[in-house]
């Protein structure tokens, strides 16, 4: 499971995303540390938390940049002096522990005008969110950032929409992905190149391991599951035979029938 630091500081919202991610300062045993953190008690609810941490660790594991997460401990007293209601909130609303990511300071947000992707890194992008099916990657809302010239993924809370109703999850994972609007669509993504370095990756051992870093008590009293182990394997028999297909199924514009209409 994710190891914790502590916040000790609330520092300022990230007002950019609609979650209200907010940064933070922690203390890990005298180590400061400077973090995105992402709230239990944001309206979205705790499985966008889950997305952001089984997709997350498993773009990390198939060497996708991806800054690294943590649990973060928060005391909602922290957000006493916090002059926002909404900020305030948000932080009442989410004692204990919440989900941290990374903060990479001084990255861009990524600006189709402003910058390059090659296709054999659009592919890999691309066909990562066509596994988890991303609907949240496109040119309105890239998610994307610049950092030190590298690309960076994050903000993977609006995938798997299948984790939403277990009982269809299988049909609803079998689903083809529709990458029209995808913001590394103009770049002409080597989606072939990329299944074939990648898909062999998403191994069973490497879905578990990623399910075992969601905390239990996000998974706990999952309707339909009786332990937490039980839902981390559901993620797993969702994601496992997707991996293996899914490149067939990726619509791109000009290439399916809703691109060509444009
Ligand atoms: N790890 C990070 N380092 C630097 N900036 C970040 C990081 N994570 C998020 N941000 C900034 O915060 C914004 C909102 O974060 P995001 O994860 O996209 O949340 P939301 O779910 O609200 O869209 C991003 O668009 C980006 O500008
Ligand atoms: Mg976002």
């Amino acid at each position: 499971m994710l190891s914790h630091v502590t916040a000790v500081r609330y520092v300022t919202p990230l007002r950019e995303g609609g979650s209200l991610p907010g940064l933070v300062e922690t203390d890990d045993h005298g180590t400061y540390g400077t973090y995105v953190l992402k709230f239990t008690g944001a309206g979205q609810g705790r499985k966008t938390l889950v997305a952001e941490v089984i997709c997350g660790e498993l773009a990390r594991g198939l060497g996708l940049r991806m800054p690294r997460l943590t649990g973060i401990v928060l005391d909602p007293v922290l957000g006493l002096g916090e002059p926002d209601e909404r900020v305030q909130a948000l932080l009442k609303a989410s004692g204990g522990l919440n989900l941290g990511m990374e903060f990479l300071s001084g990255a861009l947000g990524f600006d189709p005008l402003a910058h390059v992707v090659d296709p054999a890194e659009a592919g890999r992008v691309v066909w990562f969110d066509a596994l988890i099916n991303n609907v949240d990657r496109s040119w309105r809302n890239p998610n994307l950032l610049v950092w030190h010239r590298d690309l960076w993924l994050i903000d993977h809370g609006a995938s798997m929409i299948w984790h939403h109703n277990w009982r269809t999850a299988e049909t609803a994972a079998a689903k083809p992905y529709d990458a029209s609007d995808h913001v590394l669509a103009p770049y002409g993504p080597d989606i072939a190149t990329a299944a074939a370095e990648l898909a062999p990756l998403v191994t069973e051992e490497l879905l578990t391991g990623v399910a075992a870093e969601v905390p239990d008590e996000w998974l706990a009293d999952e309707p339909g599951f009786d332990h937490p182990d039980d839902v981390r394997r559901a993620y797993v028999a969702a994601l496992l035979p997707r991996a293996k297909t899914i490149h067939e199924r990726i619509t791109l514009p000009g290439a399916g029938p809703k691109g060509a209409n444009r």
